[in-house]
């Protein structure tokens, strides 16, 4: 049975594609600071704070006893604040910043360690269409997200030699609590400039994750995925 770690599980994009792979016959490890949400046999559940290293390194110590290594993780936990830059201040840039920079990157850290034994592994990392739209309101995260960019890029080439890929996907809105403020205006703007203007699906995010993770993809590294036509 193949293993997958996904982070940020108790809702949201992270819930749907927990359940996806539960289905899908692997065993799914999940996390999140909350709570586990999903009664499954195959599912086991970490409460942690991804930017919190000393739990991500217990975690992945724990999972190594249990299970030796893991075949692929998802970087999917991730928060937002949407705000004028001038009303935005250090505390959420700083929250931002450590839940989808640092646990991020904390993650691929442990996680490939992990992955280092078998000599193989897949990591999806998570961004979003707000790095290349430049969108307004939208300054620390879509600047969290240009740094989880730069590392997948960089640690594609770091972790090639251990046979590991590397690559992010880039949803445009899909409806869950991250984006329940966006004022309706400035989402129909944002769908605007789309080529299939429409709004995402948790589908269309499992249609690229399982393309990444297929073991035919051992080529496709250092990538950054954008739906809807968004460049
Ligand atoms: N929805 C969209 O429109 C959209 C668009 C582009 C990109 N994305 C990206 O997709 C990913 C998932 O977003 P979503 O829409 O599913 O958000 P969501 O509904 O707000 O869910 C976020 C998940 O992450 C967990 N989480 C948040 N902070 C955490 C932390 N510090 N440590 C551990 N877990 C944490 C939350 O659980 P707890 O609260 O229990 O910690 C929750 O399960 C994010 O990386 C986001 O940037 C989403």
């Amino acid at each position: 049975m193949k293993t997958i770690v996904i982070t940020g599980t108790r809702k949201g994009i992270g819930k749907e594609l927990a359940e996806y792979y539960l289905a899908q016959g692997w065993k799914v490890i999940g996390c999140s600071r909350g709570e586990s949400s999903i009664p499954h046999e195959q599912y086991q559940h970490f409460a942690l704070d991804v930017s919190d290293e000393q739990a991500v390194v217990a975690m992945a110590r724990q999972i190594k006893s249990s299970h030796g290594s893991v075949d692929a993780l998802l970087n999917n936990a991730g928060i937002a604040s949407m705000n004028h830059a001038l009303l935005t201040p250090a505390d959420t840039v700083n929250r931002i910043l450590q839940t989808n920079v640092v646990g991020t990157f904390l993650f691929c850290r442990e996680m490939a360690k992990l992955m280092r034994r078998s000599k193989s592994g897949r990591i999806v990392n998570f961004t979003t269409v707000a790095h290349p739209l430049n969108l307004e309101g939208e300054a620390i995260y879509a600047a969290s997200k240009a740094a989880v960019e730069s590392l997948t890029r960089i640690l594609a080439h770091e972790l090639a030699q251990l046979k590991i890929t590397v690559n992010a996907i880039g949803p445009t809105p899909i409806e869950t609590d991250l984006i329940r403020g966006v004022p309706q205006d400035k989402m129909e703007a944002l769908l605007a400039r789309q080529a299939v203007q429409r709004m995402g699906e948790v589908r269309d995010v499992i249609n690229a994750v399982d393309f990444y993770l297929r073991a035919e993809s051992d080529f496709i590294t250092a990538q950054v995925l954008y739906l809807g036509g968004v460049c």
